[in-house]
């Protein structure tokens, strides 16, 4: 690739999420829990020509790995994405997201009246479908294209 290429800068240390489905990078920082205050560097592209996909969105994140919960919902919304950890700039490690069964954290159920939405809330825990996920507790089901929307805001896993 040639600088002019090039638009986004590499990074040091962290976790680069290549191959995102073009138009989610904003949900994967919102899965990741970033909102900037924070204090992370944070670099995205969005809707960048790839080789292999057409389009893509890109997301840099110095100094974070990832949790699994964290990878499990994001194979929701960005089921082709490449996980990359950096450690001194050079690519240490590569994996693709993989389907799950089941995601546990991080989504929230859209029934107040659920359990995992309570004074002492359990933790959430979806049942991967099809074209959805299915609350272990309560059995609502939130259909693939609403999934971003019931991401829990402070990102906890
Ligand atoms: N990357 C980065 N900072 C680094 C090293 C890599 O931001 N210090 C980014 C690259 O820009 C790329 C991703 O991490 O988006 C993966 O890097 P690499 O494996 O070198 O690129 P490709 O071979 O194109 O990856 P793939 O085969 O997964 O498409
Ligand atoms: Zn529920």
């Amino acid at each position: 690739m040639t600088d002019k290429e090039l638009r986004v800068s590499k990074i040091r240390d962290g976790t680069v999420i290549d191959h995102v489905t073009a138009g989610q990078a904003l949900n994967v920082l919102a899965i990741l829990g970033i909102d900037g205050s924070g204090g992370e560097s944070v670099s995205i592209g969005m809707n960048v020509p790839s080789d292999k996909v057409g389009y893509k969105d890109v997301v840099k994140v110095e100094g974070r790995e990832l949790s699994q919960s964290e990878v499990d919902v994001l194979s929701l919304i960005a089921p082709e994405a490449t996980i990359n950890i950096i450690r001194d700039f050079e690519v240490a490690e590569k994996n693709r997201v993989e389907q799950t069964d089941t995601v546990r954290g991080i989504l929230v159920c859209p029934n107040h009246n659920c359990i995992t939405n309570a004074d002492e809330p359990v933790r959430t825990e979806f049942e991967v479908l099809g074209d959805g996920v299915r609350c272990a507790y309560c059995d609502t089901i939130i259909r693939e294209g609403d999934v971003a929307e019931h991401i829990d805001a402070r990102g906890s896993g």
